[in-house]
């Protein structure tokens, strides 16, 4: 297994310009309804059909053709195409974006909003229609057992212990779109530096954790970003 030299973090930004809301900004999804009532376990214990509308309305707009991804999406895919598995991309989005913009090995720290998964049987099943109680797990074919394959607050994110593993030994750690306000990708920059990483934050504006990065460049992910890889793959750093 080759070592990870590169770890790159994306947030809701790198989506925005292809047409998907982020969370904390101006309008943003967590000003149109309390994460409270749509993103925790309690929430879906209390009224199981609101959180699978809210999910089922996410998984709708993901659909849309408009929604496409974006040239930092694809810069990010030629960066796999050079790097290989000296590149680690860990995303907190939810949507298939990076996926369709070509990048191949995509780490969804907070799941995917195009898989379910089963409590009944814990299956993992790709998802794209709407879930509700009446959905039939495709594995054990209980009804009403399907629940979104996403982390809800109060889980525990997903594949912590290889992103912690690639932190310890990256020289490059580039967070992109992201509000450095959710841990543990918040505290990721920290296990970066303690490695000795170089660290960059690529985001329109300052975020929450700009200061722990060694260099910040603000402006929308298609310019940034493209412009940092091919700037990369041209030796530069
Ligand atoms: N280009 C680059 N950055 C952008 C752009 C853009 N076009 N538009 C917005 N941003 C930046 C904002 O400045 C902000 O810092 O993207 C960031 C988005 O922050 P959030 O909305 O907080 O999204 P994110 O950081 O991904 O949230 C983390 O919180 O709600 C949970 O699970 C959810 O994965 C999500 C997590």
């Amino acid at each position: 297994m080759t070592a990870v030299s590169t770890v790159v973090l994306t947030g809701a930004g790198i989506s925005r310009e292809s047409g998907l809301e982020t969370f904390r900004d101006l309008g943003g999804v967590w000003s149109q309804v309390r994460l409270e009532e749509v993103a925790t376990p309690a929430a879906f214990a209390r009224d199981p059909a609101r959180v699978q509308a809210f999910y089922n309305a996410r998984r709708r707009q993901l659909r849309d053709p408009a929604i496409q991804p974006n040239a930092a999406h694809r810069a990010l895919a030629r960066l796999e195409q050079a790097l290989g598995d000296s590149l680690l991309l860990v995303t907190q989005n939810v949507d298939d974006l990076h996926e369709r913009g070509g990048s191949r090995d995509v780490v969804h720290m907070h799941g995917e909003l195009f898989k379910a998964r089963c409590t009944a049987c814990t299956a993992v099943v790709p998802w794209h229609d709407d879930l509700d109680a009446g959905s039939r797990c495709p594995q054990c074919a209980r009804p009403g057992r399907l629940r979104p394959h996403v982390v809800w607050f109060g889980e525990i994110p997903h594949a912590l212990e290889r992103i912690f593993e690639a932190l310890s030994g990256c020289t490059r750690f580039v967070s992109i779109g992201t509000s450095g306000s959710v841990y543990p990708a918040a505290g990721f920059v920290a296990a970066a530096s303690e490695a000795g990483a170089a660290t960059l934050e690529l985001n329109l504006e300052p975020s929450a954790g700009s200061r722990r990065f060694g260099e910040v460049r603000h402006g929308p992910a298609t310019a940034l970003v493209p412009a940092w890889v091919d700037r990369l793959l041209q030796g530069g750093g």
